[in-house]
């Protein structure tokens, strides 16, 4: 498994494997379950495999979200080797953000609902960063986890929007046995909480609408931000101590 650190040394080795087939899974680090279930399937269906490591500090727009995020490089990068992922990138943020954060992918509609709403700018941070990882990795298939389906949407239409030809390509959520979406977050819980947040999956899958959704919720001591139904699924986002989760599933 070889490491790059800068955007060069990345380039000049994607040259080398042209013409082969690059399926790419970018991450924030902290790997979970559900980011090992897209490099297994990247894997399975592409030469080679690049996931990405990168603590994206444009998107947060809570800086002790950023600074609390769980995650161990080391940690990381034992999984990813006994997975037989072919590169790992793991940039600077001098590396992605050489001159500042100036010039933004700002999308217009679907960014401003549900978690566009709630984190001012997260989404331009997101969609920017992913931008810029597909001009460095050039995949033919890159893969998102169906937890953040909002940010799937967005991706795949900036990427048709761009015109670029790569495959985005979404997974299922994977989910703790008691229906919990698996999340780099979840490790913040205690055990107590970690057990009680399974009412999330529970509510939105269950509940006869997002009022009703919400109210189970916050009967139960959840501080809800939002529950909210589009195109065709329920999504919601919650707090318990302290934590912010979020998930959504299919009606
Ligand atoms: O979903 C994530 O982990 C991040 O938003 C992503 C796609 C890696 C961009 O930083």
């Amino acid at each position: 498994m070889k490491i790059i650190k800068s955007v060069e040394e990345f380039k000049s080795l994607r040259e080398a494997i042209s013409p082969r087939t690059i399926g790419f899974v970018p991450t924030l680090g902290g790997l979970h379950e559900g980011h090992l279930s897209l490099i297994k399937e990247s894997i399975k269906n592409n030469e080679m495999s690049v996931v990405s490591i990168f603590l994206n500090p444009t998107q947060f727009n809570n800086e002790s979200d950023l600074a609390t995020y769980p995650g161990s490089l080391s940690d990381d990068l034992k999984t990813l080797d006994s997975l037989d992922v072919d590169i790992v990138f793991t940039p600077s943020n001098e590396a992605i953000y050489p001159n500042g954060y100036n010039y933004k992918i700002c999308e217009e509609r679907t960014s401003s609902i549900l978690e566009g709403e709630f984190r001012p700018g997260h989404y331009e941070g997101v969609l920017t960063v992913v931008m810029k990882l597909l001009n460095i990795v050039n995949p033919k298939n890159a893969y998102f986890g169906e937890k953040d389906f909002q940010q799937y949407i967005l991706i795949k239409n900036m990427v048709e929007d761009f015109f670029l030809d790569i495959n985005i390509i979404a997974l299922k959520t994977i989910r703790e046995k008691s229906g919990l979406a698996m999340s780099s977050r979840n490790n913040r819980l205690s055990d107590e909480a970690r057990q009680r947040a399974s009412l999330i999956y529970k509510s939105l899958l269950e509940s006869p609408s997002d009022e009703h959704a919400r109210a189970t919720l916050e009967e139960q001591g959840f501080n809800v931000e939002y529950i909210k139904s589009w195109m065709g699924r329920r999504f919601g986002a919650v707090e318990i101590e302290k934590v912010r989760l979020i998930d959504n599933v299919s009606l």
